[in-house]
């Protein structure tokens, strides 16, 4: 069995993708049409990337998740929707069925209304990867609440931010999360958050760890209570049903916050309609899902990557979700592999980073486990290093399992670039192919496009910024209450363009190799970390007088965050508690995922004489050249960097 827009050859690949260029609203229209909607479209498509104004089947309406239960229940009621494995691979494994989820999300939906959430309200989500998590967010787009998902990882102050830029006046959380060995007290988080806070009317607790948990009198209430409650009401209404609401089709449906070159995170909002139909066919098409296969992506709900591809897509498909509370190492290196063969995994996608980590451990982990179920893998996040391909295709694969490298972002809603799992090739650290409806170019600094170019061992490569030419249905809509912000972040740098902010390499057969970020940006495990905001954090340590954050190489994260800091007083014998001080702030200010690797402690920093930081110079000393460095004339002080190049760490 497939689905009607599935993709089943290379031809019919090339066809699909002409298409969708030649006739991009009759192309997405017919492919909409396999979804639910309440009114159908005026227009599939209007748009113009000035603005920008990018409205997909305008006027359409829609509930999402009568697309990703409700439509599924006649046929596949008691199919598996999600299959979630716990933290401790010694609890109760839970099956929700189609059937169930329907249930909890309507619950979930009738107890929102009940504390007052109304459609277009914020609700900000901030739980570790329990089946809850997954109904929270569901529940949101029942009722048309947006949601904004933290990720748990993020601080106090993070989370903040956060409410405060998109005025949420809701949250969902859990008392704590489990993560491997560790219990982290989300709860208590959140009240650290809230200290001062005259918004947030209403706080739900989903217990999970049981930790103890302050709840404040009129605000804090337990989702247990609160869900008995709505069912109750559901019951009396003598239907679990809870009716969706039926949204325009681009009424937001979420907003995720993500890092950029400055100092403060955006509110990347995506919409209804779009979302749905970009997430869908991206997922049947990239991962080549048949019905009945086990899907497990190893992301955070928190992430892009999670909303995507283990809730939207996935459900919208009608396909069985694995979803995972803990980590790859716990409780040893061979929980991927463990649990491959216990749920019998067909399709897993992953990240470089989890992949090299693994690798790191050996074979042994790996050895005598089942692994055969496999037919496809996949990888996100980062560029893959030809090395930690290979193992994955051999280890994990066993040479039988295509590997789709998915290049995207949170601002793509979906895969862009990529191959299609056993019908377009694969090529080791090339994400290949753009999917349908996908209009790459590369074009230099001037935004002229680049011109193909032959290297030195005969090949010809078009080298230059990655730009899309075209909206395709899951692109971002706006940032978050500034719309400006999204138009200068996204489409001023190159006129009438998108700009990804990557930088790209494209062959004689149109296939692309992604080189990384081309802006402030780092990547590391796969997590997009802005330089300005890592040192805005340092910044705020007392003492500290001026700072400068870099990426370099680094084995396992791909990259590495490479601080050089100006600090008052700092004697030798002080630096060590004085870093360890410095990494308390960053944990308070941002959250450990931002911590710096590596800190070094110097008395100025390379500038030009306009004032101006020469990251180029502190980039290429974090990445252990020491001589060399370039041109140094036009820096004010030029001594600077022999002494930053000799006390490099
Ligand atoms: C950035 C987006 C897409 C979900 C996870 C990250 C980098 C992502 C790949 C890949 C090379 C990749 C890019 C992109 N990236 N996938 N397959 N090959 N680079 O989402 O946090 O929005 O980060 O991740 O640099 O711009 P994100």
């Amino acid at each position: 069995m497939s689905y009607p827009y599935q993709i089943q050859s290379i031809d019919q690949y090339h066809e699909a993708y002409q298409k969708s260029v030649e006739d991009p609203e009759a192309f997405w229209g017919a492919i909409a049409a396999h979804f639910q909607w309440r009114k159908k479209w005026s227009k599939v498509l209007d748009w113009n990337f000035k603005e920008p104004k990018i409205e997909w089947f305008k006027d359409a309406r829609l509930n999402i998740t009568e697309n990703c239960i409700d439509r599924h229940l006649e046929k596949m009621g008691e199919q598996p929707a999600i299959i979630w494995e716990p933290n401790n691979p010694d609890e109760r494994v839970r099956t929700v069925t189609y059937n169930r989820l329907h249930k909890r999300v309507c619950q979930v939906a009738q107890m929102l209304v009940n504390n007052g959430v109304k459609k277009g309200d914020r609700v900000c989500i901030y739980m570790g990867m329990v089946p809850e998590l997954a109904y929270a967010v569901l529940g949101c787009a029942r009722i048309g609440a947006i949601h904004s998902v933290i990720f748990g990882g993020f601080s106090a102050k993070s989370i903040a931010d956060r409410l405060a830029d998109a005025n949420a006046e809701y949250i969902i959380t859990c008392d704590g999360a489990f993560r491997g060995g560790k219990d982290i007290p989300l709860k208590s988080v959140i009240d650290d958050a809230l200290v001062g806070n005259t918004t947030v009317k209403k706080v739900i607790v989903y217990t999970r760890t049981r930790t103890p948990v302050s709840m404040i009198k009129g605000r804090d209430v337990w989702w247990e209570d609160e869900m008995l409650h709505a069912e109750d009401i559901l019951e009396k209404n003598g239907s679990i049903n809870f009716p969706a609401t039926a949204m325009d089709a681009e009424d937001p449906l979420f907003i995720l916050y993500t890092s950029g070159s400055t100092g403060k995170p955006k509110g990347v909002v995506h919409t209804c309609g779009g979302y749905m139909v970009w997430t869908t066919y991206t997922f049947v098409n990239v991962f080549q899902y048949t019905p009945g296969d086990i899907y497990f992506c190893t992301a955070d709900i928190g992430w892009i990557t999670g909303h995507s591809y283990i809730v939207y897509g996935p459900l919208a498909a009608g396909a069985t979700s694995m979803m995972f509370e803990g980590i790859p190492t716990w409780p040893d290196a061979g929980r991927f592999w463990d649990i491959t063969e216990k749920h019998k995994v067909n399709i897993l996608y992953t990240a470089p980073t989890a992949i090299r980590s693994l690798m790191g451990f050996g074979l042994d982990p790996i050895r005598g486990k089942d692994l055969s179920s496999l037919k496809v893998l996949g990888t996100v996040g980062e560029p893959i290093n030809e090395e930690a391909w290979h193992w994955y295709n051999e280890n994990i694969g066993q040479k039988k399992c295509p590997i789709v490298d998915t290049w995207w972002q949170t601002e793509t809603g979906g895969c862009l670039i990529t191959n299609l799992a056993g019908i377009t090739p694969a090529k080791a650290s090339w994400a290949t192919l753009p999917l349908p409806g996908v209009q790459p170019v590369l074009v230099d600094e001037e935004g002229n496009e680049a011109k193909p170019a032959p290297t030195a061992d005969g090949a010809v490569i078009t080298s230059g910024n990655l730009c899309m030419k075209a909206p395709w249905p899951g692109i971002l809509r706006t940032t978050w209450g500034d719309h400006d912000r999204c138009r200068q972040t996204y489409f001023s740098t190159y006129k009438d363009l998108y700009f990804t902010g990557d930088g790209a390499l494209r062959d004689e057969n149109g296939n692309y190799r992604i080189t990384g970020r081309v802006d402030d940006v780092l990547n590391v495990s796969g997590h997009r970390i802005g330089t300005a905001e890592v040192e805005n954090a340092i910044n705020m340590h007392a003492g500290v007088i001026e700072s400068a954050v870099v990426g370099y190489p680094h084995d396992i994260k791909g990259q590495g965050i490479y601080a050089y800091i100006i600090a008052e007083g700092v004697k030798p014998e002080d630096e060590e508690r004085q870093r360890q001080n410095i990494l308390q702030t960053v944990t308070r200010i941002i959250g450990p995922i931002a911590k710096p690797d590596k800190i070094q402690f110097v008395n100025g920093l390379p500038k030009t004489r306009s004032g101006k930081i020469m990251r180029r110079i502190l980039r290429k000393i974090a990445e252990g050249q020491t001589d060399n460095l370039g041109d140094t004339s036009t820096l004010l002080d030029p001594a600077v960097v022999e002494t930053i190049a000799k006390g490099k760490v």
